[in-house]
């Protein structure tokens, strides 16, 4: 991790909406795997970005693909989203949505089934510790695997969705974004939507994807996670701008994966200004902690240092950011009252 962020913005209650879990093993679990797997011959320098460094998108994706390697067991599942969600409770971290792929591997016996119920069960072993943190499930559709896998995930989440207690709460489309198109994945996510899982999907996250996010506008999503190139000053559009504002879809904006990503050039030249001057609902969140090396807390210090940020107005994209989230209306409230509790020690 970078240096780490001043005590404010640790003790500032966060939410996290934004969060891959295979993106976001720390160096402290990474090495505990890989020293699980040593004939895989991984270093850790393969599955970070540090500071200062970047990695083209597709870069990116290869990481993924090495951490993978790592994490292809039910225990290993269990370990990495147990200590992802303590990482993000000891960050002040009051509300998670975790999202992951479910993955088969069938040299180990891990099914997409198994993948779920391992995460929810993480999820519930953090409940019975004393973490100061409530957590929800994103089950995520990887768009490198076409429509009739995205059908399949569409399926499972559903079930959970009735099963889980509430933990499963929604829908996160990701995965490479230069490969495969929105229009064949349209029929899974309008199922999704229309059984009741709200929708997270990655959107203009490069710069050729105006008719695909025109299309899955239409949903219309829940939230938005990057949209990096909706805005006409990068190529978007007037049309992409008004439906998004239109409908009020919150925006999950994640600084440090964008620039180390080099999807976006420098961080004030991060869209979250643009947003944020309009008045629209803006999330801070860290997409892969672990592979881009920072905390949410690092993220918030980052944004209010780049764009000039008063401490009271990053209290309110914290706070605000409790609207954002897909809890139900009862944990809004209670949520709204632990920041208002909260406030007096973290402004003392
Ligand atoms: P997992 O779903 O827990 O395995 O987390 C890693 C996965 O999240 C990757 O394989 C991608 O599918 C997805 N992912 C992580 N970061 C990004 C991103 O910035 N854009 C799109 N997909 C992403
Ligand atoms: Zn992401």
């Amino acid at each position: 991790m970078e240096k780490p962020a001043d005590p404010f913005y640790r003790q500032l209650p966060k939410v996290e909406l934004h969060a891959h879990l295979n993106g976001s093993i720390s160096v402290t679990t990474m090495e505990e795997l890989i020293s699980r797997k040593p004939h895989l011959n991984i270093q850790h320098s393969m599955t970070a970005i540090r500071k200062g460094q970047r990695r083209t998108l597709d870069e990116c994706f290869q990481v993924f693909k090495v951490i993978h390697q790592l994490t292809d067991t039910e225990e290993d599942i269990l370990m990495v989203a147990k200590a992802v969600i303590r990482e993000f409770a000891a960050d002040g971290v009051k509300y998670l949505e975790l999202r992951s792929t479910p993955r088969e591997e069938t040299h180990t016996g891990l099914t997409k089934r198994r993948y779920v119920e391992m995460v929810i069960e993480a999820i519930r072993q953090c409940e019975q510790e004393d973490l100061d943190i409530t957590v929800r499930f994103l089950v995520a559709v990887d768009r490198r695997n076409g429509p009739e896998a995205a059908m399949e995930t569409v399926k499972l989440a559903e079930d959970f969705m009735v099963s889980s207690d509430g933990v499963v709460v929604g829908l996160d489309l990701s995965g490479d974004p230069t490969v495969g198109h929105g229009k064949d994945l349209l029929p899974a996510l309008q199922k999704a939507k229309n059984t009741g899982l709200r929708l997270a999907l990655h959107l203009s996250e490069v710069q050729s994807q105006k008719e695909e996010s025109e299309l899955l506008l239409g949903l219309p999503p829940d939230r938005i996670g990057h949209g990096t190139f909706l805005h006409p000053e990068v190529g978007g559009s007037k049309s992409l701008v008004d439906k998004v504002r239109e409908r009020n879809i919150p925006l999950e904006l994640c600084l440090t994966s964008n620039v180390k990503g080099q999807t976006v050039a420098s961080y004030d030249k991060h869209h979250f200004s643009y947003w944020y001057q309009l008045g629209h609902p803006c999330v801070l969140c860290t997409d892969d902690k672990g592979v881009f090396s920072t905390e949410l807390s690092q993220e918030y210090h980052l944004a209010a240092s780049t764009f000039g940020l008063s401490q009271e107005a990053v209290w309110a994209l914290s706070e605000r950011a409790i609207n954002c989230s897909f809890a139900p209306d009862h944990l809004k409230a209670q949520l709204h009252q632990r920041w208002a509790s909260l406030r007096p020690q973290v402004f003392c």
